[in-house]
Parts: C-alpha cells; sequence; structure tokens
C-alpha cells in the first residue's frame, strides 16, 4: 500500500507531527510549501491569515513531483486558521483531484478545533475518512507527548486496514 502525508505547516506543529507519522509507518512526505511564504509572523497571526481564510484564497504553491491520486492512503495535516484547514490546502484541494482514497486527518490548533473536521469532510466526500485526530500547538507545548500520540494514531489507523 503506498501511503503518503501531506501537509502545510506556518510554524512548524503540523510538521512535527506529519514529519513523525510518515517515518514511523514509512510514508511518503509532501510539505506544501507557498511561493510566496510571508515573513512577518504577527501580520499573518493578527491581519491575514483571517482575511485569506474568509476570501477563500488559494496561495500559489511550490511545484512537487509527487502525484497524491498514485497513493492508496493519503493523511492530511493542517494548522486550524479562523475555525477551519490553512489556505495552502485549500490551493492543494483545488488542484489535486483524487478519489476514492484511505484517507487519516490530523490538525494542529492553539483553542478549539472549530468546523474542521466538517470542513475538511466536505472537501473529501468522494474519499474515505478513516480517521481525525486533533494536537494542541504540539511543537510548542510537548513534542514528545505529540509525537507519541501522533505514532500510536497512524499505527491504529494501519492496523484498522491491513
Ligand atoms: C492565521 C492563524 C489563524 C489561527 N486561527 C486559529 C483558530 O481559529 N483556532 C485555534 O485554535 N488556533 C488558531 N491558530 C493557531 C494555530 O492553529 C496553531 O498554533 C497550530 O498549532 C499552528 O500549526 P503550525 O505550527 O503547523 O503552523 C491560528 C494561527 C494562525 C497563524
Amino acid at each position: 500500500m503506498k501511503k503518503l502525508v501531506v501537509y502545510y505547516s506556518f510554524e512548524g506543529d503540523t510538521k512535527l507531527i506529519g514529519d513523525a507519522i510518515a517515518e514511523e509507518i514509512g510514508a511518503d512526505v509532501l510539505e506544501l510549501k507557498l511561493l510566496k511564504e510571508v515573513k512577518k509572523k504577527e501580520y499573518m497571526k493578527n491581519y491575514l491569515g483571517e482575511k485569506q481564510v474568509l476570501m477563500k484564497t488559494k496561495p500559489i504553491l511550490l511545484p512537487f513531483d509527487i502525484k497524491p491520486q498514485d497513493y492508496d492512503l493519503i493523511i492530511i495535516g493542517t494548522p486550524i486558521w479562523s475555525g477551519t484547514f490553512a489556505p495552502a490546502i485549500r490551493t492543494f484541494f483545488t488542484e489535486e483531484k483524487f478519489s476514492d482514497k484511505k484517507i487519516g486527518l490530523y490538525y494542529c490548533f492553539t483553542v478549539k478545533a472549530g468546523l474542521i473536521s466538517e470542513h475538511l469532510k466536505k472537501e473529501l466526500k468522494n474519499n474515505i475518512i478513516l480517521d481525525e485526530i486533533g494536537f494542541k500547538d504540539p511543537k510548542k507545548i510537548n513534542p514528545e507527548k505529540g509525537i507519541e500520540r501522533a505514532k500510536k494514531w497512524a499505527n491504529n489507523l494501519l492496523d484498522n486496514i491491513q
């Protein structure tokens, strides 16, 4: 079974978890990167990020060779921005069309998960959502605990498929 972990990470939390999952289950990694990454983190946090979410902005991604449609299991990770997935993930959903894939979802957040689960499931409606999990600022709070939970979750995901 071909496995892929796709994520976007602005501050490293989603990357921490995504890389740990990929290493644990032997998955390829696609880290989505923006053509123009905003350097001023406070500007993004306090103004631009929310604006992009509200406007459903699709920022341009750096090109990548990986083809998600070649994989059987795709684990998708995103930070929660204004209660939903990050704009880079919106671009990914728009540009990469795939269906009937087994999907695992994870998200990183500071306060609450909000409606992200519904939003992601709507975007992925032609696929099979296996499970999802949330992490509260894993890199900033307790990286070891976050990695441990992520590995356990990913292994359970695989056990339930095979
Ligand atoms: C623009 C922006 C909007 C955010 N909105 C939310 C939110 O609505 N709810 C929440 O709990 N955390 C919110 N956060 C916090 C991030 O989801 C959280 O810090 C996450 O762990 C960051 O993941 P990353 O390090 O991979 O970027 C927001 C962060 C940014 C930058």
